[in-house]
């Protein structure tokens, strides 16, 4: 077996360092060795235990989640369609009564029936229906209330730009990235909508380079937002980072933000790259400094990645044609070129990730659940394929738009769809620690949504032609 060396101490041990080096041990017993052979992507366990899960009820552990039912449906059949599966259309159809039954009478969706709409929920709802529901009278997408949702978001708005998760909850920048996941997939953006956005999100940036969750503004005597400077903020931590930097993304292509408004870019490369557990730790991402790695911040961290490319961060290297392959082993050397270790992320989820009677987890020896195993199926995705935006399928999705003259904003309308859309593959990028057979579904960058599921649901909404893709990325 080989040996690893241990992250260096000091003679002055502390909770977290010992912590660190259980888990190293523990971590070290899952790099293949004789005794413990390389594991391949247990595809059956899994679809059998998200099955399970789904028709037969979830285990009675689960009740504390009972706010959390549209996290749970989320979870479950976003991971079947990474998996490549999908529901027959019965429960197909029970997916969607469920699902709907969510939707609150003044707009969005709560997390569970007769349950306060949340922007959390809604996002997790309108996702679930983008992978079961269609159009027509009771696939769930005609059934979506998209004006009261409207109203629903203009009424959890702050001054700053910033939105509550729900009336009178907290701000930060999970419930912001599910708005404008939701706004952009529904077609639901405004300019009134995202007012002052850009500008809150970069507030919420650390001197790590990482995203806090949320930052505070300082009000006047008389109630006036005043601009700066706002107090300390939180640590920087991987989930609000995804949230933060996808939001950043998807409204730069609705509206570029002010000037002297941005984010420190380099800073946050740097930020990710510094998550990547080392050798010992078996290559999977921790959430921030000095904590442990975690399967769930794979797609958290490890998805992050692939968003920089819309800020024109290149990994270096790219734009050099990628050699055909088959999954064999000599195949990795252009792998360096990624901006993280994408082979070691893959093996974190498949050596240490996987549960061995099914469904994924945060690390061993932990048991699985419904949200580890999306975070580390997404995860693995995000390892095994090259997502990239393309120029080219922007330009042609451009030419087919077919403009709405009485929207004052259709252009900007048009660069957000054009720019969501414009995702693609890599032909030719994908690598596979164990061979094609583990291949997963390539997903939406910023979604976390197979490509095809976002297609369709934003054509339909947006009453516009989708480019065709290969038809393996189903
Ligand atoms: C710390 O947990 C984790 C948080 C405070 C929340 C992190 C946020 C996300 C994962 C993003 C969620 C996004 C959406 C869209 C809902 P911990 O202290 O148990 O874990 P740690 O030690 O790894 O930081
Ligand atoms: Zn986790």
């Amino acid at each position: 077996m080989p040996t690893y060396r241990p992250t260096p101490t000091d003679s002055f041990p502390t909770d977290t360092s010992v912590l660190q080096r259980e888990t190293e041990e523990t971590l070290s017993k899952h790099i293949p060795s004789p005794e413990y052979p390389a594991q391949p992507l247990h595809r059956n366990a899994h679809l059998q235990w998200l099955v399970r899960n789904l028709v037969q009820g979830f285990p009675a552990r689960y009740t504390s989640q009972d706010a959390s039912q549209s996290w749970l449906m989320f979870w479950t059949l976003q991971s079947l369609s990474t998996l490549q599966a999908g529901l027959d259309p019965g429960n197909k159809q029970k997916a969607i009564n469920t699902i709907m039954s969510w939707q609150h009478p003044d707009g969005g969706f709560g997390g569970g029936p007769g349950q306060a709409p949340h922007l959390l929920a809604t996002y997790a709802s309108v996702c679930a229906l983008a992978n079961v529901g269609q159009p027509g009278p009771r696939g769930g997408w005609d059934q979506i209330d998209r004006e009261k949702m409207y109203r629903f978001f203009m009424s959890v708005k702050q001054p700053d730009g910033s939105f509550t998760v729900m009336h009178h909850g907290e701000v930060d920048v999970r419930g912001i990235y599910c708005l404008l996941v939701v706004a952009t997939l529904l077609d639901l953006l405004t300019p009134e909508l995202v007012a002052g956005t850009p500008a809150f999100l970069a507030s919420c940036q650390t001197c790590e380079g990482g995203f806090s969750s949320s930052s505070q503004p300082y009000f006047s005597s008389s109630g006036d937002l005043l601009s700066s400077p706002r107090p300390p903020l939180g640590e920087a931590h991987g989930g609000y980072t995804f949230c933060a930097l996808a939001s950043w993304v998807l409204l730069r292509s609705f509206q570029p933000p002010p000037a002297g408004v941005d984010i420190n870019v380099k800073r946050l490369l740097r930020w990710l790259v510094m998550m990547q557990g080392s050798e010992i730790e078996l290559g999977g991402f921790r959430g921030r400094t000095n904590k442990l790695v975690d399967g769930c911040y794979s797609w958290w961290v490890g998805g992050a990645f692939a968003l920089l490319e819309m800020l024109g961060v290149p990994a270096p290297g790219k734009g050099e044609t990628p050699a055909a392959h088959d999954g064999g082993d000599n195949e990795w050397d252009d792998v360096d070129d990624a901006l993280f270790n994408r082979r070691a992320l893959q093996e974190y989820i498949l050596y240490a990730g996987q549960h061995p009677t099914g469904g994924l987890r945060d690390k061993p020896p932990k048991i699985s659940d419904a949200y580890h195993t999306l975070g580390c199926l997404s995860g693995l995705a995000s390892a095994q394929h090259y997502v990239v935006p393309s120029s080219t399928r922007r330009e042609e999705t451009t030419l087919l738009w077919e403009s709405n003259a009485d929207l004052s904003f259709d252009e900007q309308r048009k660069n957000a769809f054009a720019d969501a859309l414009s995702w693609v593959e890599e032909e030719g990028a994908s690598r596979y620690v164990g061979g094609s057979a583990d291949r997963v579904n390539a997903m939406h960058p910023v979604f976390n949504l197979t490509m095809t599921h976002a297609d369709a649901m934003m054509g339909y909404f947006y009453n516009q032609t989708v480019l065709p893709r290969l038809r393996r990325n189903v």
